[in-house]
């Protein structure tokens, strides 16, 4: 469960903390420029702080319009489990509702291991109308 010291803040984490998160919860590392565009350029967060250091994170990058994608959803090891993954998740749909207009268009990349949080969340497969593709070079 999450406790009293958990904080949940609407900006983004350190650079430090944010490639952090990213190695520790077994996502593919990032180097300093790339994270500096993440944190630059996303258009909110959600990120739960537990004594100074963030411990989960997520993201949306998107249009203000239409069209959000949810990223960089993370909680390292030893606070997985506690509710800070869904605490996050709801907080960036709760930023999306209050300032998008109608209809928006939410989009994430399912890892394996976020997928019982999303599809509690509400999110359905969106095959086989629409195929998650990536550019491989
Ligand atoms: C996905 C992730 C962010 C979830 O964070 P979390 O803080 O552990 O999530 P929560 O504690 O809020 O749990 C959310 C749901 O995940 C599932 N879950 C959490 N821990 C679980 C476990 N040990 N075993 C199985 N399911 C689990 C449950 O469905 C849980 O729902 P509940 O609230 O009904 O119990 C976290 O597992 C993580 O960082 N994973 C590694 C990075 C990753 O793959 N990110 C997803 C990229 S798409």
């Amino acid at each position: 469960m999450t406790d009293a010291t958990d904080q949940l803040v609407r900006t983004p984490p350190t650079l430090e903390d944010y490639l952090h998160l990213r190695a520790a919860s077994g996502l593919t590392p990032k180097t300093a420029v790339q994270g500096e565009g993440a944190l630059a350029g996303s258009w909110c967060w959600s990120v739960v702080r537990h004594e100074e250091r963030a411990v989960a994170m997520g993201r949306v990058i998107g249009d203000g319009g239409w069209y959000f994608h949810i990223a960089d959803m993370a909680t390292l090891p030893e606070h997985q489990g506690r509710g800070l993954g869904r605490r996050v998740l709801t907080d960036l749909l709760a930023q999306i509702e209050e300032v998008a207009p109608d209809g928006p268009y939410v989009t994430l990349m399912a890892d394996a291991p976020g997928r019982p949080l999303y599809a509690s969340t509400g999110f359905v497969e969106t095959a086989p109308t629409s195929l998650g593709m990536r550019l491989e070079r």
